[in-house]
């Protein structure tokens, strides 16, 4: 089965935790993955899905064993343990993160549907991504709205500072991608 073919059937299973139309395009997978290579050290995932942002950071040159997922739908998992035999999966939600990662890990690149989640659950996410973040580290997010996919209140609460990066019109639909990192 492609991966489109994959994706629409778990949309249609489970709209709300899937949340997107399509997989990410591959424009969007390098956008969100800019600067990562060989020498990025730890790379977590949160909401792989079908793997289009493992993937480019796969393509980007970093190591597999240093790759780590989260991915909660049981058949995206099997998916994507079968095409990524070397990256670790976890069939868990992203923020039990902290429990299974050591601190210390460069970027956590996220495919989460974050906007259509509760102001707490966004929160609980985040914060499983700074506790496992390094100092410098960053957590990368896109969203399809036109402002951070946090609101300012819940940035300055957490103590971060953000960054608007490329707006991709090659993605069904366009998507802009935000870097956050400690302020
Ligand atoms: C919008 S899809 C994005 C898939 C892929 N990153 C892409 O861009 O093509 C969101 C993915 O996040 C997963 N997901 C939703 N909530 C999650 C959570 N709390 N922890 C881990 N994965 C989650 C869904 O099962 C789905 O695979």
């Amino acid at each position: 089965m492609s991966d489109l073919a994959l994706f629409r059937r778990r949309l249609l299973k489970n709209p709300r935790q899937v949340s997107a139309i399509a997989p990410s395009s591959r424009t969007l997978a390098r956008a969100m993955t800019l600067g990562l290579g060989p020498k990025s050290g730890l790379v977590v995932e949160f909401g792989p899905g079908t793997g289009r942002f493992t993937e480019a950071i796969l393509a980007r040159g970093v190591p597999p064993e240093n790759v780590t997922l989260f991915e909660l739908d049981e058949e995206f998992v099997d998916y994507l343990r079968d095409r990524f035999p070397r990256v670790t999966v976890h069939r868990l939600p992203a923020q039990e993160a902290p429990r299974l990662v050591p601190a210390g890990v460069s970027t956590v690149i996220s495919g989460l549907p974050l906007l259509s989640m509760p102001e707490d659950v966004r929160q609980g996410i985040v914060s499983a991504a700074f506790a496992i973040l390094a100092p410098r580290g960053h957590y990368v997010q896109f969203t399809y709205g036109s402002r951070p996919p946090l609101p300012p209140e819940t940035i300055s609460a957490l103590g971060l500072s953000v960054n608007k990066g490329h707006k991709v019109w090659a993605n069904l639909p366009p998507a802009t991608v935000y870097r956050f990192r400690r302020a």
